[in-house]
């Protein structure tokens, strides 16, 4: 199938893309290259190229036709896009609350315009179905541990509340249009493809496991432990890390039993919602243990004080992907998924 994927040239977007190429469709990308990166989806995926906005309405018309210039010569020419996947979003929760109106444009208003795209008239009542990323971040502070779909969301900062908002969306297109769509809740991703030439490169980066590795290699100095003073056996935050290869194969999955449902006629009129973590959380300290272990190398860490919107506990119940997708991760051991970003870390920064 010819599928679009917004934000592919991004960290979780082009092992999807691999991950879509695999199993025999045609992605096509769509980045604004802010935080993406040209040469990954140009050069180690392979895959056309389209430079914009998913705001800009016109582009994406020509996009979906199948008409656009980047297309000449791919064989893609000239046929409509089958199914989006959408990754594309602003995901800074420190950025978002100093300047929430750059998450609400990016992250909400562009992906309406996208949606309206979607059930356009011309498509003659077919919408196109959609795979949307959202985040544990839409829970808030969660009321339990592990957490399942139907826990109340209660986002606490705007980028949480941008993500939530889009899933409101959601619920009304797929109501109204009947638009069929998948609702992804990432907890932690990490790990990068075992091939080593695909990863996470973010610029700043915030996240925890690539710091890590950021101060083993000597790329910086010193690591900061935000507080170990939370609720949890060693004082530190606990999550739940979810290898990158897997939410990429859940989002094929995800695809296809939306596409399936279509096919049997069995109209959903509500989006199929899916946490995707392995339902271990691991702190902070044993993050960094892991990751001496697997690297050989040691690291300088300070406590420093907690960070603003830090959950003490985030883990998932990702039992319904289990049941409704048969997703099982291939990769859920932490071991592995700081072996994989290691191997990328050493490829892409050449430590
Ligand atoms: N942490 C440190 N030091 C660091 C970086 C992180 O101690 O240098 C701690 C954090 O305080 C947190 C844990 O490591 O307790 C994980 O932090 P990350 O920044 O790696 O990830 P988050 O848990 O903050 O991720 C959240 C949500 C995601 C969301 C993401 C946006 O879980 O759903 O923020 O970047 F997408």
């Amino acid at each position: 199938m010819r599928i679009l994927v917004t934000g592919g040239a991004g960290y979780i977007g082009s092992h999807a893309v691999r991950a879509l190429s695999r199993a025999g469709h045609q992605p096509v990308v769509l980045d604004n290259l802010v935080y993406g990166h040209d040469d990954i989806a140009r050069q180690v995926l392979g895959v056309p190229l389209i430079e914009g906005q998913v705001g800009d309405r016109p582009l994406l018309d020509t996009v979906l036709q199948g008409n656009h210039p980047a297309l000449q010569g791919t064989g893609l020419e000239g046929r409509p896009i089958e199914a989006v996947l959408h990754f594309a979003a602003y995901a800074y929760v420190g950025e978002s609350v100093k300047d929430p109106a750059r998450y609400y444009r990016n992250n909400l208003g562009d992906t309406l315009t996208l949606l309206e795209a979607l059930v356009a008239p011309e498509r003659g009542g077919n919408p196109i179905p959609i795979v949307f990323s959202s985040t544990c971040a839409t829970y808030g502070v969660p009321q339990q541990v592990p957490i399942t779909e139907d826990h109340p969301q209660a986002p606490i900062n705007p980028y949480g509340r941008s993500k939530w908002m889009v899933e409101q969306l959601l619920h009304d297109f797929s109501y109204a249009y009947g638009l069929p769509c998948v609702i992804f809740r990432y907890f932690n991703a990490a790990g990068a493809d075992p091939e080593g030439d695909l990863g996470e490169d973010h610029d700043p980066e915030t996240h925890l496991i690539p710091r890590v590795l950021d101060v083993m290699s000597g790329r910086e100095p010193y690591l900061q432990i935000f507080g170990d003073d939370y609720p949890t056996p060693d004082g530190t935050c606990i999550r739940d890390y979810i290898h990158v290869c897997d939410l990429a194969d859940a989002h094929v999955l995800g695809l296809e039993r939306l596409l399936r449902l279509r096919e049997r006629q069995e109209e959903t009129r509500s989006p199929l919602i899916y946490n995707l973590g392995n339902g271990t959380g691991y702190s902070v300290q044993q993050v960094i243990e892991a990751a001496k272990a697997v690297t050989g190398r040691g690291l300088l860490a300070h406590v420093a004080r907690r960070r603003e919107g830090d959950p003490a506990q985030l883990v998932a119940s990702a039992e319904r992907a289990r049941q409704d997708l048969a997703w099982r991760p291939r990769y859920p051991d932490l071991a592995t998924i700081l072996e994989h970003a290691w191997a990328w870390h050493q490829h892409r920064h050449g430590v």
